[in-house]
């Protein structure tokens, strides 16, 4: 645990029954405890929760789609929110993925225009909007922006993504990052040969845990 007592760690099926409390406090259609147990037993699907003082706090879930990577769900206890720590997890997450793929990782997520938080946390990490998805949450038929954090847009462009909408694009970046700003990937997250090896490689899965639930869900 570091000093400040936060730690990331893979999650497992194991731990949704720490999960779930935080996914149903935090939206109004969560995932199901099925959803969870579908990523978390992919082998190639990224899971990392993040623990305060032993207790978990938040987690993200990413999987491999094609040559992209798929945020699919970025979440933060309410109480916990603000103290860094979805931070923390999107670090985590990059360092692992801009490892694997030498620096050339393309992740991709959705997120509702009225998630200021989300937006502006996205948006400090890298991620440029670069597209719109119209009506795209189910439950009340909100559009989801699409964002991007590829080679080109950390270089201020978006000639690796595809079909960008330029014009969605100009309305939601201000300004466009500064193409000489290279982000590095160095520090707190940075992952050893081991750590990897245990993310990249088929293991068994967890033992699944409750009953699957029939639930529409939303995703990050
Ligand atoms: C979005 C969410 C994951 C952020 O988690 P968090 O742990 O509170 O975020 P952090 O403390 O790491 O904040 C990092 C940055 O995000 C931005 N941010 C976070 N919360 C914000 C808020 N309420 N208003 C504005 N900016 C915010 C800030 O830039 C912040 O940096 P700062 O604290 O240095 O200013 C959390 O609010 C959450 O779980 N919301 C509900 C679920 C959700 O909407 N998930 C995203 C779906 S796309």
């Amino acid at each position: 645990m570091s000093a400040d007592g936060i730690t990331v760690e893979r999650l497992k099926v194991s731990q949704l029954g720490e999960v779930m409390p935080i996914e149903r406090a935090s939206y109004r259609t969560p995932w199901s405890v099925a959803m969870f147990v579908l990523e978390l037993t992919r082998p190639e699907t990224i899971g990392l929760g993040v623990r305060l003082d032993g207790r978990l706090a938040g987690y993200v879930i990413c999987s491999p789609q094609a040559d992209e990577w798929h945020v699919m769900n970025v979440t933060v206890g309410p109480a916990d929110r603000r103290s860094g720590l979805a931070r923390r997890l999107l670090v985590h997450l990059h360092d692992l993925l801009e490892t694997a793929t030498g620096g050339e990782a393309r992740i991709t997520l959705e997120v509702r225009p009225s998630n200021e938080p989300a937006l502006t946390l996205y948006a400090s990490e890298g991620y440029l909007v670069a597209g719109r998805r119209r009506a795209y949450y189910p439950d009340d038929g909100e559009d989801a922006l699409v964002m991007w954090r590829t080679p080109g847009t950390r270089a201020g462009h978006f000639d690796d993504v595809p079909s960008p909408d330029l014009r969605e694009a100009a309305r939601w970046n201000t300004p466009l990052p500064d193409p000489l700003d290279q982000t590095t990937y160095v520090g707190e997250g940075t992952v050893d040969h081991q750590t990897l090896l245990e993310y990249f490689d088929p293991e068994p899965s967890d033992a699944a845990v409750g009953q699957p639930e029939e639930e529409e869900a939303e995703s990050a």
